[in-house]
């Protein structure tokens, strides 16, 4: 298969974890035979930089002519306190994701087995948890109308939700509930907001298309409350924006480390991958960064092309790197001397050679004298 894939490092930590991932899609291109071509696009602080904006036209236009976008990270600590600031390394985010209609952004959370010891969450509670949370992702609060009054003493910011743009996601969540487990959770505040009402009416409305799939309600406090308590409760979660935003991240206590979620970010046109960690800008450059999630990010993409070998041979990969250790220090118990390019050269070798490699790695990249 041939590949044109957009790649958007961003800003922190983006760009190290992104090179990760393009080595371990390039050593799955060589084993398969695939022809996997990569465009770098900027974005974000990044851009802002360099262009003054954070979504320059030369990038959104990369991304429309392109298969896939692999993204990294974005944000920057010099424009969080500044309130005032008008351009902000998010919007190229935000921007891309509209321009682009990336409605569903899909969160699979899955507790590994060697890692239950590194959540702080109970390991019986924890144990076998896999959840996929549907997020809506190009509506809702984060792009309703914005207002700050001129005497700059009052502000809002307008969650609106059209029937239409429930309908899609909610669709894409109970064909996910239907191949899986067969349950799916909307979270909502429906004893509050109308919006909140509104999805619950429509998912009650399209149930009936779905008998297989049993539709529970949960309100957000209580889902985030349960989220730690009972993890193994939930199959799909579906909800709006923002209670997605913060769902998926709490969730990431689940699995031991924010580095360890991907996501996949999808529309009627366009397909993007990435993880859901931010720009961790105090870690840039030091090689401690986990590129887990972005590698993760690959796999998902493979999987979105139906390249589902390559997916499942990455995620081998990565399962082997945990169980060997092969993790950066946010993992690791054992070794404290693996950085994030290392991990990355393990799972691309692992590729390149799945038979042999975790035989002599530790040895050739480590320095230990005992083969595993
Ligand atoms: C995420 C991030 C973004 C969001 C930020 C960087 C705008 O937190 O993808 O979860 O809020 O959606
Ligand atoms: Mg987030």
């Amino acid at each position: 298969m041939k590949l044109h894939i957009a790649v958007l490092p961003g800003d922190g930590i983006g760009p190290e974890v992104i090179a990760q991932g393009v080595k371990v899609l390039k050593a799955i291109g060589m084993c398969f035979g695939h022809i996997f071509t990569f465009e770098y696009g900027l974005i974000g602080g990044a851009a802002i930089d360099k262009t003054g904006t954070a979504l320059p036209e030369e990038t959104l236009d990369l991304c429309k002519k392109v298969d896939a976008i692999l993204f990294g990270a974005i944000g920057e600590p010099k424009y969080n306190n500044d309130t005032a600031a008008k351009v902000r390394p998010e919007q190229g985010l935000l921007g891309l994701r509209k321009e682009l209609d990336l409605f569903a952004n899909i969160r699979p959370v899955i507790a590994y087995e060697d890692l239950l010891n590194h959540s702080p969450l109970k390991k019986k509670k924890i144990k076998d948890a896999n959840i996929v949370i549907y997020r809506e992702l190009s509506s809702g609060i984060y792009y309703g109308e914005k207002k700050l009054s001129d005497d700059g003493n009052t502000a809002s910011d307008i969650c609106a939700y059209t029937r239409f743009e429930i309908e899609r996601i909610a669709h894409l969540a109970f064909k996910a509930a239907q191949s899986r487990k067969g349950k799916l959770t909307l979270v909502d505040k429906a004893n509050v907001l109308e919006s909140s009402k509104l999805w619950r009416k429509v998912l009650q409305e399209l149930a009936p298309l779905y008998p297989e799939v049993t539709l529970a309600f949960l309100f957000i406090d209580n889902a985030a409350m349960q989220l730690i308590l009972n993890p193994r409760q939930f199959d799909v979660i579906l909800t709006e924006n923002m209670f997605g935003d913060i769902l998926s991240e709490e969730a990431s206590v689940i699995v031991g480390s924010i580095g360890l979620l991907a996501s996949a970010s999808l529309g009627p046109k366009y397909a993007m991958f990435e993880p859901i960690h931010g720009a961790y800008s105090k870690a840039t450059d030091k090689g401690i960064a986990n590129p887990i999630a972005a590698i993760l990010a690959t796999a998902m993409l493979l999987d979105h092309f139906g390249l589902y070998d390559e997916a499942a041979l990455v995620r081998k990969a990565i399962d082997k790197s945990l169980q060997l250790h092969i993790t950066t220090p946010d993992l690791n118990t054992k070794y404290d001397n693996i950085s994030t390019s290392k991990v990355g050269d393990f799972i691309e070798d692992y590729i390149n050679n799945p038979e042999e490699t975790n035989l002599n790695f530790t040895n050739i990249h480590l320095g230990q004298s005992t083969i595993i």
